[in-house]
């Protein structure tokens, strides 16, 4: 049998219940601070991110799935979603409409990585970006705004980690000091690592490689070079974020994985994760909109990791995944089941989460499938019930069995009692 493809993954009840109520808590809270929804397609011009996320990045090198279209034109499946928000931006004019517009995104990203737990090659991202604005205020809301959503589905151990990256003003002193100091220590370095140092030493300190890491404890640190508009931006930052009661750690090493950010960066990790434990990663990227070829624009935002949200979310039971059925329909016998086929799109369209068996069982065979549902109330009826007009409606956690007229059964009385589950 065919095979699904390495590093994608089936998402299957009842876990898909989890991603829809992760996804409905993220629309909810973003709608709270004025976020809209935009939706960019699956693939791009390879442009766009070769030149975007920046050509030595692992992701444009080693990760993207990029292929010739029948008119030549290289095509890459979508590896991140802040190019695409940013080049529809311009291509729909949207400032015009929204002097800062505000938007998220939720869906599928494609990097071609090592796949493990928590890194997958198809996986799925919900991600918010702000565009107009350069106010570190704007950056410490959004943080808050992710503590919001974390605390909301239930993620309340994680740690923010920020830093500075500076600027295209005062990184290129820091970037000469870096080049110095790994040239000295050139032939410890990972065979990446050695490339890295001449064509982006700043992606050096993003090196995951174990041998790597005492080198890189030892270089200079970018905020040491921060010039004073940058300097100024980042303790308005933090300032914003004390104000708000947000606990943070400075890492003068954070620089992320793609080269479009400037100024603030930052991440949010779980030690829940195990190896893969970033589970949002974000920050400015004012020169985003120059390198794709606009005007000038200041940006800044995040993307978290789906997979991993919910993959927390399994391992420490925070949500329950689905909710039970609140009737289950048990007919007996043919003219029942004719019967119950109409309650049950009458109570559907009531609101009631309603399963009709289409087996003909037995009562008892019908009472353990309700039972391993774990549905609260079982409606039984058969030959007899029909011809009278009457109803066995019980309480699956109490035992308790009432019998209910047609006119009971569509009465408010028992829709309350059946949507309430008492
Ligand atoms: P990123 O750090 O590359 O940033 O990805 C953000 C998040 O996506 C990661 O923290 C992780 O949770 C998840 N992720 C990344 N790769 C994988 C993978 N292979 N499998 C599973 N999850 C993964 C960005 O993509 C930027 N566009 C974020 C951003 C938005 N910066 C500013 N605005």
């Amino acid at each position: 049998m065919i095979k699904a493809i390495k590093g994608t993954r089936d998402i299957l009840p009842p876990e898909s219940a989890l991603w829809n109520r992760v996804e409905s808590t993220a629309r909810e809270i973003f709608d709270l601070y004025s976020f809209s929804e935009i939706r960019t397609p699956i693939f791009e011009s390879t442009e766009l991110f070769a030149r975007g996320v920046g050509e030595d990045t692992d992701i444009v090198s080693k990760e993207m799935y990029t292929f010739e279209d029948r008119d030549e034109k290289s095509l890459t499946l979508r590896p991140e979603g802040t190019a695409p928000v940013v080049r529809a931006c311009f291509e729909h004019q949207l400032r015009h409409e929204m002097p800062i517009a505000k938007l998220y995104y939720l869906g599928p990203m494609f990097r071609r990585e090592r796949p493990q737990k928590g890194r997958y090659r198809q996986f799925h991202q919900i991600g918010a970006e702000v565009l107009g604005s350069d106010n570190p205020a704007i950056e410490a809301e959004i943080l808050e705004m992710l503590q919001l959503f974390l605390v909301r589905i239930g993620i309340a151990e994680h740690t923010l980690l920020v830093n500075s990256i500076g600027c295209p003003l005062c990184r290129p002193p820091f970037l000469g000091k870096l080049k110095e100091a790994l040239v000295a220590k050139r032939a410890l370095l990972c065979a990446d690592c050695r490339r890295r140092s001449e064509t982006n030493p700043l992606r050096v300190l993003d090196c995951k490689v174990e041998s790597c890491q005492p080198i890189i404890d030892s270089l200079p640190k970018i905020s040491d070079f921060l010039d004073e508009g940058c300097r100024a931006h980042f303790d308005k930052f933090l300032g914003y974020l004390d104000a708000r009661e947000i606990a943070y750690q400075q890492v003068p090493r954070l620089v992320r994985g793609l080269d479009y950010y400037t100024r603030t960066t930052f991440e949010i990790t779980s030690t829940a994760l195990g190896a893969q434990n970033t589970l949002i990663g974000g920050g400015r990227y004012d020169g985003l909109s120059e390198i794709l070829g606009g005007p000038p624009l200041k940006g800044f935002g995040f993307a978290l990791g789906l997979e991993r949200i919910v993959l927390i979310l399994q391992e420490t039971k925070k949500i329950a995944e689905t909710a039970p059925a609140q009737l289950f329909l048990a007919p007996l016998g043919e003219a029942a089941f004719e019967k119950a086929t109409l309650i049950a799109k009458f109570m559907r369209a009531e609101g009631i989460r309603c399963v009709l068996d289409f087996e003909a069982r037995s009562l008892k065979s019908a009472m353990r499938l309700a039972n391993k549902l774990q549905t609260q109330h079982v409606l039984i009826f058969g030959e007899t019930e029909l011809q009278n007009s009457t109803y066995q409606l019980k309480h699956m956690a109490s035992g308790e069995q009432t019998e209910l007229t047609e006119t009971d059964l569509r009465s408010k009385l028992v829709l309350g009692r059946l949507k309430g589950s008492f």
